[in-house]
């Protein structure tokens, strides 16, 4: 099984992606906070790349019991029931919804995605389950950071640094592209503390400057969840 990494989805959409399982992660907040969703019953999530996009899906599909959430700088957008951050996920909010999602670089790494196989839902939340997931899978992996606005953030690239070390650790047989490789040495220099590497990136000092500092305690809760949710014809959910 061959991993590789795209430090972002700009660097996504320069590979090749057929045939391949692709990781879609963005540790600090959207995939971690739509595992947090699915936890508390929510159905779905259709991520969509703008603000106009999600609210004329929403006014097209009235029939369904549509839920807009996301955010811009990290805040909550005008006119959505729910922000990006997990607490706002809470069941009586989400169970049985759909939510249209947008946020600045996690839908846009979901939607620069779309070609491979099989896309999974990733964060710190769900290393052990994804890594079985993958493993059964059995395809080439590539593990797409979010990253911030086209570039490498810190937390992402830990996060997929986890993964290629929990398949090692699995009984995979991974050979690891430089970039994977070198996520797995930024893992292995953190991974005793991935709260205090979350509060430490760039991101995760603006989410503290903007009131939303308990977010990154459960961004951190290391396999908190047996979830894996996939991407598939333009919807997020869970297949089993
Ligand atoms: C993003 O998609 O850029 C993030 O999830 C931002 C955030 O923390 O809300």
């Amino acid at each position: 099984m061959k991993i590789d990494l795209a430090f972002s989805p700009y660097e996504l959409e320069k590979k090749d992606l057929q045939g391949k399982a692709v990781v879609v992660i963005d540790a600090l907040r959207a995939t971690s906070t739509m595992i947090v969703a699915f936890e508390n019953g929510c159905s779905a999530f259709i991520p969509v790349l703008t603000v106009e996009e999600a609210k004329k899906l929403a006014a097209d599909r009235r029939d369904l019991d549509l839920l807009l959430g996301g955010e811009r700088r990290a805040l909550p957008v005008e006119g959505f029931h729910l922000g990006n951050s997990p607490r706002d996920y809470r069941p009586e909010k989400v169970k049985g919804k759909v939510v249209i999602m947008t946020t600045t670089n996690g839908t846009q790494a979901l939607i620069a995605a779309r070609g491979a196989a099989e896309v999974f839902i990733g964060a710190f939340l769900n290393l052990s389950a994804l890594s079985h997931r993958l493993i059964e899978a059995g395809r080439d992996v590539i593990i797409a950071c979010a990253g911030e606005k086209g570039f490498f953030c810190l937390e992402d690239t830990v996060c997929g640094g986890a993964i290629v070390d929990r398949l090692e650790k699995d009984g995979a047989a991974i050979s690891e592209s430089d970039s994977a490789m070198a996520a797995k040495v930024l893992y292995e220099y953190f991974e005793n503390d991935i709260y205090r590497m979350l509060l430490e990136s760039e991101w995760g000092q603006y989410l503290e400057s903007v009131g939303l500092g308990k977010d990154i305690r459960i961004c951190a809760r290391v396999d908190s969840s047996r979830l894996v949710p996939v991407y598939r014809e333009g919807k997020i959910f869970l297949d089993r």
